[in-house]
């Protein structure tokens, strides 16, 4: 890796900021640039081994099924749920060119503690976000009810999973926001002794 290969790779960490997935279009990552992001998301500190992360790839032809899931799941759970809720889980479906869910599959029996298993399912997210940046797409971790609905983790994962996040994608339609970001001085301490 050369001086200037080091200093863009540093410069893409330090640029990476998220936008609204409801305000992504088209395109998103094709197939060959999701197996990379995919590839980078696994590439993850691992104690153990366990690769405690799944990763399912919403098909494009899936939303409407997502979308139906999502509303059954959120009906079923809140019988008197009004319309504006309704229709915020079937835009929820449908946001973005493409969504990959990323679901934590933690060992309880293994001896790692499942702490250490949570924090590489994180690590997983993180590199799934800034691979998407790399690939100059603009990605969005959203969780909200979907992801706390044991309903809407059994229809999307396997059993003993349940929803880290939603990992939208695409390319952003209007200009990105910055946010206000922390000061170094207010959250590094150097521990002298
Ligand atoms: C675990 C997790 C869950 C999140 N869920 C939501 C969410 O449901 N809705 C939302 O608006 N932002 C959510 N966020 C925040 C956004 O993903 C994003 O980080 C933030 O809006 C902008 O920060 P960034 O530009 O540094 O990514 C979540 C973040 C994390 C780490």
């Amino acid at each position: 890796m050369t001086f200037n290969d080091r200093a863009s790779t540093l410069s893409l960490l330090t640029s990476r900021r998220s936008g609204k997935a409801r305000d992504m279009v088209a395109p998103g990552p094709d197939a060959d640039e999701l197996a990379a992001m995919l590839a980078a998301a696994m590439r993850v500190p691992d104690h153990g081994k366990l690769a405690p992360w799944r990763f399912v790839v919403v098909a494009a032809g899936a939303r409407a099924a997502l979308e139906a899931a999502l509303v059954e799941s959120y009906t079923a759970e809140k019988p008197e749920a009004g319309r504006a809720e309704l229709e915020a889980m079937r835009s929820f479906a449908h946001h973005a060119p493409c969504l990959i869910v990323l679901m934590a599959r933690l060992r309880e029996e293994s001896h790692i503690p499942l702490w250490e298993q949570q924090l590489s399912v994180g690590a997983a997210a993180m590199q799934l976000l800034n691979a998407g940046h790399a690939l100059g797409y603009v990605g969005n971790w959203l969780t909200g009810w979907p992801a706390y609905s044991e309903a809407v983790a059994a229809r999307l994962g396997e059993a003993g999973e349940r929803v880290a996040g939603f990992f939208f994608f695409g390319t952003a339609a209007k200009p990105l926001e910055e946010r206000p970001r922390p000061e170094p001085g207010a959250v590094v301490r150097h521990w002298t002794g």
